[in-house]
């Protein structure tokens, strides 16, 4: 049975990727600073670890997925957030990295979180894996946390990239704060809506998380997106439309920036991102539109 470590498995996405890949018979290890409710939030089956201090040279993970990070949106960017935004991202991969060069016998691939804000504010155009890294905050973020990852090839590591967008799901995330406000009525577009959004239900995000672990051949980064990113202001009315309630309401721009500061470009920005290199393997999405996607996850 192969072992595994994961950082971030008792998040959003991390708990939902440890029933997975349990299911799929992998041996879990979740790296997390509160190790007594690893059992509890990611599964019976689930060890934790409370620090990479534990991760003995003797050890073997045959490999590991880096979640971990601070959420991003839920405070002010003030100088002591970002760094906090980056030590729990950079700095933890550099270390993993570090314990990964300290086993006996390395991992064989590592599949690092990155996020698709990596391109920055894009207006209409379309980004592939092949698009450069914008020079933002967040952008920059994204991109040193990568390189931090990419560090782990040098010891013979397969490193996969995972340029995530907004992943749905009704436990959390984007889906679990506008499920309320939408069921409401209250679902507004935010400033003129033509703000792309690329989204990825969680369904699939995890499926391409398993291919990736088992295909040999994948390296480097991956949009992890649906073939089909849409406006806000289609996200809107759709959203809207699955939950049988009108939105006819907007936020305006100038408030959200007053309201949000530096991270209004979150909001009021977008980058309209396509999977190019996963099509190119031949991923089929289970999630390919919006519409289809909600209607299942809201079932
Ligand atoms: N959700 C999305 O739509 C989305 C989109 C793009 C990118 N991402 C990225 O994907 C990753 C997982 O997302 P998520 O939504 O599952 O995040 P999440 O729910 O906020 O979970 C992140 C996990 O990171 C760990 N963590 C937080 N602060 C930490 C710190 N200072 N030091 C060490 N560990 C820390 C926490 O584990 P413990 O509390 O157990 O230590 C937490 O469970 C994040 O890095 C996020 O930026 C997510």
């Amino acid at each position: 049975m192969k072992q595994i470590l994961v950082t971030g498995g008792t998040g959003f996405i991390g708990r939902p990727l440890c029933r997975v890949l349990v299911a799929a018979g992998y041996r879990v290890t979740v790296l997390s600073r509160k190790p007594a409710t690893v059992r509890d939030k990611c599964g019976p089956q689930v060890a934790a670890l409370a620090s990479l201090d534990e991760w003995r040279p003797d050890m073997h993970f045959d490999a590991v997925i880096n979640l971990a990070g601070e959420p991003i949106a839920d405070a002010a960017w003030t100088a002591r957030r970002k760094q906090q935004l980056r030590d729990s991202r950079i700095a933890l991969t550099g270390q993993l990295v570090a314990a990964m060069a300290r086993a006996q016998r390395p991992p064989a691939v590592l599949l690092s979180g990155s996020a698709i804000g990596y391109y920055g504010d894009g207006g209409d155009v379309a980004f592939d894996e092949s698009s450069p890294a914008a020079g933002d905050f967040a952008a920059r973020l994204c991109a040193d946390w990568e390189e931090a990852a990419l560090a782990a090839e040098r010891l013979g590591v397969r490193v996969c990239l995972l340029r995530t967008g907004l992943v749905l799901d009704p436990s959390g995330g984007l889906l679990g704060r506008m499920r309320l406000p939408f069921s409401l009525g209250l679902g507004a577009r935010l400033g003129d809506g033509r703000q792309w959004m690329s989204w990825i239900a969680m369904e699939d995000y995890l499926s391409i998380v398993l291919r990736l672990l088992e295909d040999d051949g994948a390296r480097g980064p991956f949009n992890m997106t649906a073939p089909q990113p849409v406006t806000n202001a289609t996200f809107t009315s759709t959203l809207a439309e699955a939950l049988h309630r009108p939105a006819l309401l907007f936020a305006p721009a100038p408030l959200l920036r007053l309201a949000l500061g530096e991270r209004a470009p979150m909001l009021l920005g977008g980058q309209r991102v396509l999977p190019a290199r996963l099509q190119a393997a031949g991923f089929r999405f289970r999630h390919g539109t919006l519409e289809a996607a909600l209607a299942g996850l809201l079932r």
